[in-house]
């Protein structure tokens, strides 16, 4: 198929000021069970963008793993372009999409590192496979071949052999404290409906709702 045919049309729910929380985060945990019930394949999985100091722009996919009042949590490498464009440029963006129930959650806030004790606790949940994954990869570096990859995760199972392995310094968790969170609910004939939630500047805990066109 052409992909400029390529169309759908949203018709299945509307959204509107009146029944959305007054806080976001109460908002979006609400949808966000109501994508765990629609059984998606990754509900967690969201596309951030981040910027270097330049304002150059780069995006990936990453999991959330933890939603507060204080924001939206994810896990990485310090030391990839992610985290070195944080570490530049503490700004970012997040993008949900839940194809199934036509809708799209939007973030952006200020970055912040996780405290270490925090991050070597998530790291401490995750699977063996993966600690040690964090030990051998240098993520976003250049890698020769997959080979060397392979030989450093044997070399480190060798080395931790039954033994609880370490937090590595250079991963863990950041927290994107937002300052805009908006709710997309695809509508018919691109006439979406757009709720944006800005933080008040005179007040830490309180937000405003505005519709946005489509
Ligand atoms: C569904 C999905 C989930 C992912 N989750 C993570 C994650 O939680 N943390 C992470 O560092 N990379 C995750 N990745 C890999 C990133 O998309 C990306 O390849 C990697 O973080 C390197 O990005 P960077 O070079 O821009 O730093 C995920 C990829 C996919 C497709």
């Amino acid at each position: 198929m052409n992909i400029a045919d390529m169309r759908r049309d949203y018709a299945q729910a509307e959204l509107d000021v009146a029944h959305t929380d007054p806080d976001p985060i109460a908002q979006f945990r609400h949808w966000f069970a109501e994508a765990e019930q629609a059984a998606l394949a990754e509900p967690n999985a969201m596309t951030l963008a981040t910027a270097d100091a330049t304002g150059k722009p780069s995006a990936r996919v990453v999991l959330l793993k933890g939603v507060s009042d204080e924001g939206f949590v994810f896990f990485t490498d310090f030391r990839s372009r992610k985290g070195r464009e944080l570490d530049e440029n503490p700004h970012a963006a997040l993008a949900f999409y839940w194809p199934e129930l036509e809708r799209q959650v939007r973030v952006t806030g200020t970055v912040e590192r996780l405290a270490d004790e925090a991050s070597a606790a998530y790291f401490r949940s995750r699977p063996v496979g993966s600690q040690v994954g964090a030990w051998a990869s240098h993520q976003s570096a250049m890698l020769e071949d997959r080979a060397l990859l392979m030989a450093r995760v044997e070399e480190l199972m060798a080395e931790f052999g039954d033994a609880p392995i370490a937090w590595p310094p250079h991963w863990g968790g950041y927290r994107i404290v937002p300052s805009e969170i908006e709710f997309w609910q695809g509508r018919p004939s691109r006439l979406h409906d757009r709720i944006l939630y800005t933080r008040s500047s005179s007040s830490e805990h309180a937000w405003r709702r505005d519709r946005l066109s489509p």
